[in-house]
């Protein structure tokens, strides 16, 4: 006897997918008849680690309000962008946020600790004349986040080493011209299994996807549309606790952009707004667990996760990607 693929009837008989009814409970161990219960639970390949002290940022760079105290105010003026301005400042902190997110991820390899991409991100951000957004957010301690592998988003830079095989996401937001620019990448740390590599493959289809619907008169809730329906067909999930966000002269504001479905938000795109969509998609259930730390969320199943992010500005009859790039760095490694 054997499990159930995730696509097939449940071993239960309900008719139901296997991914819809037992799948997690038997990954958890819980369920599984003896017969059936072949599948190891699976361990973590992610701990806290050690964090090293914090970086310091020169006086001369415009630091965002919450650099001292760790407590963003109430968004300083909406996602929707009335001038030109503030528009193309927000171009210019995008192309930094870029600029920082391709050196780190080239420094992506195994056996470099995530404390070092830390460093290197922090130093290549206030070389540009720009203030790493997470440092100090809410008390965040580092500059970039890291999330390797079952760490779904918000992983702390500490003294853990890559390893052939893992898949870390790098996100990055930096504060310069006034504004915040975000985005971030999930790379390969050497060869990967092919489960990965469909992962990483779907969740930045997911984004492109959700990208290319974005308009003036479009309908939020388009975005999360098309990243469910993409996510799912493919067998993974989607994770429903952490959203997009509006974006500017604050770090995150609303509006807050649901990667999943969800039919009452029907708020109109308008031109000028900006945004991110940074979908984090599971291949296993769709549920997160936060550590102690208060930061870190891993899959409540300890499957792998991926994520891609953009911030993007909605024009007069379409989108405009402000943290753009080459092609993702994960097809160059292929
Ligand atoms: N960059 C993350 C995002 O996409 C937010 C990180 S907040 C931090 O919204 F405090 F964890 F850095
Ligand atoms: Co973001
Ligand atoms: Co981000």
């Amino acid at each position: 006897m054997k499990l159930p693929k995730r696509n097939d009837p449940c071993w239960c008989n309900s008719g139901k997918k296997y991914k819809k009814c037992h799948l997690h409970s038997d990954e958890l161990g819980e369920t599984a008849p003896p017969g059936l219960q072949k599948r190891m639970v699976r361990k973590p390949t992610v701990s806290p680690g050690k964090v090293s002290p914090t970086s310091s940022v020169p006086d001369n760079i415009g630091r965002p309000e919450y650099a001292t105290t760790g407590a963003p105010t109430s968004a300083r003026s909406s996602c929707k962008k009335e001038t030109v301005d503030q528009i193309e400042r927000m171009r210019k902190a995008g192309q930094l946020a870029r600029d920082v997110l391709d050196t780190v991820l080239s420094n992506v390899r195994p056996g470099v600790t995530t404390d070092e991409l830390d460093r290197i991100a922090h130093s290549r951000t206030i070389g540009l004349g720009a203030y790493p957004s997470p440092l100090n957010y809410m008390g965040f301690p580092k500059s970039i986040c890291t999330s390797i592998n079952e760490v779904v988003v918000h992983g702390i830079p500490d003294s853990r080493e890559l390893v052939e095989g893992d898949i870390i996401n790098c996100d990055v937001t930096v504060y310069a011209y006034g504004m915040h620019g975000d985005c971030s990448e999930t790379v390969f740390v050497g060869d990967v299994d092919e489960e990965s590599k469909k992962l990483v493959q779907v969740t930045w289809e997911c984004l492109l996807q959700a990208i290319d619907v974005v308009r003036p008169g479009q309908h939020f809730n388009a975005i999360g549309q098309v990243i469910a329906k993409h996510a799912e067909q493919n067998g993974f999930s989607v994770v429903r606790e952490f959203t997009g966000h509006g974006i500017g002269e604050s770090f995150h504001m609303a509006p807050y952009v649901t990667h999943f479905f969800e039919p009452s938000n029907s708020t109109l795109l308008e031109e000028g707004m900006t945004f991110t969509i940074e979908p984090m998609i599971n291949a296993g259930c769709a549920e997160c667990v936060i550590w102690p730390d208060k930061w870190t969320a891993v899959t409540g199943d300890l499957a792998r996760s991926a994520q891609f992010e953009h911030t993007v500005l909605v024009t007069s009859d379409g989108v405009e990607i402000l943290t753009g790039g080459r092609e993702p760095w994960f097809m160059r490694q292929q």
